[in-house]
């Protein structure tokens, strides 16, 4: 293996976005994407504020704890997320991320939801330079690296945002942490795959595994692109 990884866990997880599921059947595609062989499931909260659209509030995260026993990572796109931890933690999320630009005291946002026992994440949008969550890395559970700007799914990779997914492998090596790194936003198995060779852990995928025919092959395909194998395969 001749890809550096620093300080990555193995193996990788993929986290399945509900934001591309057919809401009209709800549970349906929640038990196809868990018998699909996801490993986690991926709410995003949206305002309408911090990013355009509006989505889905805790009572998503409850409806989907109710239909399948995965690990709920709650991704939350809104301006003050502080009011709603408690709501979020009492429907189920088990992880709950914030981003960095609508965070002014960050440290004090991410303790918030530690206290409630439950891990927590820091978001940087592809403008936000990994310097601004310097000071938090040793606080979080993950790091998630945005690959596209947030709001929509089904919007095309941004290639620039790799170096930050290698920038923060070595932080994490250096000061010898244990932070995931996930990615969220054009997800696929060739960008995940670059991802991968990054240094990044979790995988978030909502179009392309809910837009295909066969969400178990598009979860096998995705698994087997973000393996130490498939990246050894393709240097040599
Ligand atoms: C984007 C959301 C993503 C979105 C990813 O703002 O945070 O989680 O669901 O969708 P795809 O995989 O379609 O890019
Ligand atoms: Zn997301």
């Amino acid at each position: 293996m001749t890809t550096p990884r620093p300080g990555a866990k193995q193996p990788a997880r993929i986290a399945t976005s509900v934001l591309a599921a057919d809401l009209c059947y709800l549970a349906h595609e929640v038990q196809d994407i868990a018998n699909g062989g996801t490993d986690w499931i991926h709410i995003d909260v949206m305002d309408g504020s911090f990013v355009p659209p509006i989505t889905f509030g805790a009572n998503m995260v409850e409806a989907v704890k109710k239909t399948v026993d995965h690990f709920l990572d709650v991704h939350l796109m809104i301006e003050q997320p502080e009011k709603h931890f408690k709501e979020f933690v009492k429907a189920g999320a088990e992880l709950i991320t914030v981003h960095q630009e609508v965070c002014p005291h960050l440290h004090r946002s991410l303790g918030a939801i530690k206290e409630y026992g439950i891990q927590c994440g820091v978001a940087i949008n592809p403008a936000t330079p990994v310097e601004a969550i310097r000071p938090v890395l040793d606080l979080v559970d993950l790091v998630l690296v945005m690959t596209v700007n947030p709001g929509w799914g089904g919007q095309p990779f941004l290639s620039s945002c790799v170096g930050k997914i290698e920038q923060l492998a070595h932080l994490r090596q250096e000061k010898k942490l244990s932070f995931q790194i996930q990615v969220d936003g054009g997800i696929q198995p060739e960008t995940g795959q670059l991802c991968f060779a990054a240094g990044a852990d979790v995988f978030v995928a909502g179009s392309y595994i809910f837009g295909s025919k066969d969400r178990k092959k598009a979860i096998e395909d995705l698994r087997q692109a973000v393996s130490p194998e498939a990246v050894t395969a393709r240097i040599n």
